[in-house]
């Protein structure tokens, strides 16, 4: 087997800045480790794992080459960066490296994946489901549901719900067309690059200028779409119940800690602060260098990083605290991230709103509502803190967005402070 990841570059990740600003968005932390390291984590777990390969268009950067380094020691699997000389869609970089892809004893069938998702990735349930039922798919997508009114934000999937052929396939319809969505995590045969090819010559007839242009291919329009609903068994469902959601937005990276997190207590709860200790509630993890007083209250669903300092009575909430962050004695962090290097002074409040999925509606997504309203005013959403910010002492943070490098000695609202 292999597994491809598609982790983007550098012009994605808008809807994640100021973070994104200062690493590639598949190395956030979530769960107190880089986004792609839970995509590597379930890869390993599928017998026979030969390579993962990430294809990419993020250019010399350091992050992630170290980040390679650790993985491949950690994982003990050949873990390859494939870079696209510019963005070539979700499926131009895939047939781009097809070869790199198909070497050594060519994979029967491989993984592709979205890095930009948060999931209990069932690899092997998907695996026995294609032998048994799917043995000759193209394609097999994991599927998921969502609401009707959330559907339209994703490529909705009609299957045949005997066969679970794939009937019709469309990316982000205008109109209600089914509440099984695309969850961007996929089994492809080699076959596909068939399909691509044709993609591909027909975009070179075209006569396009620009290079890339002619490169670039879209999985979903291109392809999901035109090989599903013919009938031909090309395409076909996998739905799973287990936890799934889109990272897209600095919001939805809170929901995604909290699910890893989760996942954390149930198969690995070493990985997790001992629930009986008198200041944790619920899931926290805190990297083994950081220093936090045991007066402080931290809780549920905290990660704390590398060499944070969280000085004593502090109390810390739903929240991602970066490495080499201070919390000072008595502040308060709920709902929001806090960045790299940052420091809240004492008694300061930094919060954020919640935009957890509704909890009364169990086909809920998190919203991917961008990041202002119609008005052109900031929905309310976390407050995050960039890089090397530093609150004043008793000052208050309200669902804003502060660029790194700011000292603020005023309280501040719904503002984005650059
Ligand atoms: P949006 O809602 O518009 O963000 O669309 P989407 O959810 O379909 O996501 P999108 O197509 O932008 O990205 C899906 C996945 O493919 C993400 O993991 C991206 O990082 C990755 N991706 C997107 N464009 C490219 C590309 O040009 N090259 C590579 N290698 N990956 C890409």
């Amino acid at each position: 087997m292999k597994a491809v990841i598609l982790i983007g570059g550098p012009q994605k990740g808008t809807r994640f800045r100021p973070l994104s600003l200062e690493i590639p968005k598949p190395l956030f932390p979530v769960g107190g480790q880089p986004m792609i390291e839970h995509h590597i984590e379930a890869c390993i777990q599928v017998p026979e794992m030969r390579e993962i390969i990430l294809i990419g268009y993020f250019n010399n950067c350091e992050p992630l080459r170290r980040f390679l380094q650790l993985a491949k020691k950690k994982y003990n699997v050949p873990i390859r960066y494939l870079q696209e000389y510019e963005s070539l869609g979700t499926g131009g970089g895939l047939y781009h490296f097809r070869d790199h892809i198909l070497s050594g004893s060519a994979p029967d069938c491989f993984f592709v994946m979205n890095c930009d998702v948060c999931c209990d990735f069932p690899l092997k349930e998907m695996l026995k489901f294609r032998q048994e039922k799917a043995s000759n798919a193209t394609i097999t997508i994991l599927g998921t549901e969502a609401n009707r009114k959330q559907a339209l934000n994703y490529g909705c999937i009609v299957e045949d719900t005997d066969t679970h052929e794939v009937l019709h396939y469309v990316e982000k319809p205008e109109t209600f067309v089914s509440n099984v969505i695309n969850t961007g995590v996929y089994i492809f045969s080699p076959k596909v690059f068939d399909c691509m090819r044709e993609v591909f010559e027909a975009n070179y007839a075209l006569s396009l200028e620009e290079t890339c242009k002619r490169d670039s291919i879209r999985l979903e329009q291109d392809v999901l779409m035109k090989l599903s609903g013919s009938r031909t068994g090309q395409v076909f469902v996998y739905k799973t119940n287990c936890f799934w959601s889109q990272i897209k937005t600095a919001s939805s990276t809170i929901y995604a800690n909290r699910l890893y997190l989760g996942k954390f207590q149930r198969d690995c709860p070493d990985l997790l602060e001992s629930s009986s200790e008198p200041n944790i509630l619920g899931d926290v993890r805190i990297h083994e260098t950081a220093e936090v007083d045991p007066t402080a209250k931290l809780g549920p669903n905290v990660y704390i990083g590398a060499g944070v300092k969280v000085g004593a009575g502090a109390r810390v909430k739903e929240s991602i605290v970066l490495d080499g962050a201070v919390l000072d004695e008595h502040c308060c962090i709920l709902h929001s991230i806090i960045g790299w290097n940052s420091k809240v002074g004492q008694w300061a409040r930094v919060e954020g709103s919640p935009c957890d999925p509704n909890p009364n509606d169990p086909l809920a997504q998190i919203a991917s509502d961008s990041v202002f309203n119609e008005d052109g005013r900031l929905n309310p959403a976390i407050t995050i803190l960039g890089k090397d910010v530093t609150v004043s002492n008793e000052m208050i943070i309200l669902n804003s967005i502060v660029l790194p490098h700011k000292e603020l000695s005023y309280s501040y609202k719904n503002q984005i402070i650059l």
